[in-house]
C-alpha cells in the first residue's frame, strides 16, 4: 500500500527530490500523484518532469482573490487523487477550506525549532539572534502559520560566524532526511494526533545512522533507510 500524496511547492524543490529519491530507493511507502507550483519557473517542477510526475503550475496571480485560488488549488489536488498534501517549500498560506479538506493529512517543512522563528527566512533570523542550536521542524498543517502538532524536529550547531546561507545548508541537509521519514510514517498509518501531541507507532525498525551527516539530534529517531 503506498499513499498517494500532491507536492506543493514554489521554488527549487530539494525536499521534493529528497521524497522522489525515498519512493525510487522503495523506502517511502508513498507515491506523487502531481506536483503543484504557484510558480512558473519553479525548478521542482523541472524535477517533476524528469520524473515523470504529472507537474501542474497554477500562478496565483491569475485569481481574483485568495478564495478563489484555495478552490482552484483544492480542484487540483483532489484531482489527481491525493489523499495527503506534502508543502516543500510552497510560500502561500493554506485557506481554511483547503485545510478542512485535508484535514491531519497536510505535512509541513520549516527550516527552525518551531515554535522559535516561524515566517519568513528562519534560517537568518536564528542566525542574527546568535542561537547555538538551529534545525528544522516537519509539522501538520492548520490554518495558521507554522503552527500544527509537530512529528519531527532535527538539531544542528550553530555557530558565531553563520549566516542565512551557512546555517541554512547545515539545516538543509536534515531537511532531506527528516521530511521522507515523516511522510513515511504518515503513509504508514504511525501517526496519532492528541491535541498539540503527534504520537509516533513502534515498529520493529533499526535506527538509522544520523552522526554521518553532522552532530545532530532527530527525534523520534530516523529509521534504517531514512
Ligand atoms: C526549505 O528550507 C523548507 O524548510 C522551507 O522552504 C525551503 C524549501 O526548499 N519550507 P526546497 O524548495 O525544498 O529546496
Amino acid at each position: 500500500m503506498t499513499l498517494p500524496v500532491a507536492v506543493l511547492v514554489s521554488g527549487s524543490g530539494s525536499n521534493l527530490q529528497a521524497i522522489i529519491d525515498r519512493i525510487e530507493d522503495g523506502v517511502l511507502a508513498a507515491r506523487i500523484t502531481a506536483v503543484v507550483s504557484n510558480k512558473a519557473d519553479a525548478y521542482a517542477l523541472t524535477r517533476a518532469h524528469t520524473h515523470g510526475i504529472p507537474a501542474v503550475v497554477l500562478p496565483h496571480a491569475a485569481f481574483p482573490d485568495r478564495a478563489a485560488y484555495d478552490a482552484a488549488l483544492l480542484a487540483a489536488v483532489r484531482d489527481s487523487g491525493a489523499e495527503a498534501v506534502v508543502l516543500a517549500g510552497f510560500m502561500r498560506l493554506l485557506g481554511a477550506d483547503f485545510v478542512a479538506a485535508y484535514r491531519d493529512r497536510i505535512l509541513n517543512i520549516h527550516p527552525a525549532l518551531l515554535p522559535a522563528f516561524p515566517g519568513l527566512a528562519a534560517q537568518g533570523q536564528a542566525a542574527g539572534y546568535g542561537v547555538t542550536i538551529a534545525g528544522a521542524t516537519v509539522h501538520f498543517v492548520d490554518e495558521k502559520m507554522d503552527n500544527g502538532p509537530i512529528v519531527i524536529q532535527a538539531a544542528v550547531p550553530a555557530f558565531p560566524d553563520d549566516d542565512a546561507q551557512s546555517l541554512g545548508g547545515r539545516i538543509m541537509s536534515l531537511e532531506h532526511r527528516i521530511y521522507p521519514q515523516a511522510l513515511h510514517w504518515l503513509a504508514t498509518g504511525r501517526l496519532s494526533l492528541h491535541g498539540r501531541k503527534t504520537r509516533l507507532a513502534p515498529a520493529s525498525v533499526a535506527p538509522a545512522d544520523i552522526q554521518d551527516v553532522m552532530p545532530c539530534l532527530v527525534s523520534p529517531a530516523l529509521e534504517t533507510g531514512f
